[in-house]
């Protein structure tokens, strides 16, 4: 497995590359989720085509300074993950390496964010897409997985490829989950004991609710049951149009039940989607 530090040795690789090139762009600190999505991305690649992972704490996303620094980095694990996993290269950049101290070209998309995690973090997903479009552009991948459990993010990705004519087919991957629910995370290391035991009410929410009729029982039952814990503060919960993800109370389209919660300084998101939506 190849290590390229910067843009002109990730070049050289490439050109050597054999194809499909299938993308897993992450932030690092490897858990099974992500490690599923490699997995993914190898199978769809087949042994011939190439498998790269980025590993990229992307700064223009965080909105909080505190949560950037306090972001894992636990780079030997990290490629011990892509290796075991069968990637063949890994892109791990620096700061300096993607962004130029006077950038001032960013990717903007004005509808899908502004609802849920984007109302609830300004500037976030515009630097989501500006980092991914340049790990597409950097890479020339014929295809790129992404996760479910951010959902919005595949959206708002989706809803970039469509609107820019981009040529990366996005593979989408379900919510890979610890045994009592929560979904992995790479912030589930930083809850404390108390948090982290009673973190999977999260999921237990988000069923609950999700089997109920009525637009306001599922938003009542998930508030209540995330609500009961004296730890968790509910930074969203929503019932969203699973195409615009705009808040809807119609439960004959796709629905998608969202929340992000606070415990303590650490922000856990998790969905759900709505059981009468997809018969
Ligand atoms: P990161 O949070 O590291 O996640 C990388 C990918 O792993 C994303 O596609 C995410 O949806 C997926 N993922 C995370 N946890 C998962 C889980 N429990 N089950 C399944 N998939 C999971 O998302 C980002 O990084 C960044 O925003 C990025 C796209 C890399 C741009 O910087």
């Amino acid at each position: 497995m190849w290590i390229a530090k910067t843009k002109v040795e990730l070049r050289a690789r490439l050109d050597a590359a054999s194809r499909p090139v299938i993308l897993v762009p992450t932030m690092g600190a490897l858990h099974e989720g992500h490690a599923s999505l490699i997995s993914l991305a190898r199978e769809k690649a087949g042994t011939d085509g190439t498998v790269i992972v980025s590993l990229f704490v992307n700064p223009i996303q965080f909105d909080r300074a505190g949560d950037l620094a306090a972001y894992p980095r636990p780079l030997a694990a990290d490629l011990d993950v892509c290796e075991a996993r069968s990637a063949d290269g890994v892109f791990v950049p620096d700061d300096g390496e993607m962004y130029f101290p006077d950038r001032s070209v960013t990717v903007t998309e004005r509808s899908l964010s502004t609802h849920l995690c984007g109302a609830a973090r300004p500037g976030h997903f515009d630097g989501v897409c500006t980092v991914v479009l340049k790990l597409f552009l950097l890479t020339g991948c014929e295809a790129a997985v992404f996760g479910e459990k951010d959902f919005q993010q595949l959206a708002v990705i989706r809803r970039m490829v469509r609107d820019l004519d981009l040529r990366t087919e996005i593979i989408p991957h379900p919510t890979i989950r610890e045994s009592d629910g929560l979904a992995m995370s790479s912030r589930n290391a930083r809850l404390t004991p108390e948090h982290r035991a009673d973190a999977p009410r999260i999921r237990q929410a988000l069923l609950t609710a999700a089997g109920k009729s009525d637009v306001a029982s599922i938003l009542r039952v998930a508030g209540e049951i995330i609500g009961g814990s004296s730890y968790a503060r509910i930074d969203y919960l929503s019932l969203v149009d699973a195409e615009t993800l705009a808040p809807t109370e119609n439960l004959a389209k796709p629905a998608i039940l969202a929340c992000a919660v606070f415990y303590g300084e650490v922000r856990l998101i998790d969905n759900i989607a709505v059981a009468r939506a997809f018969p």
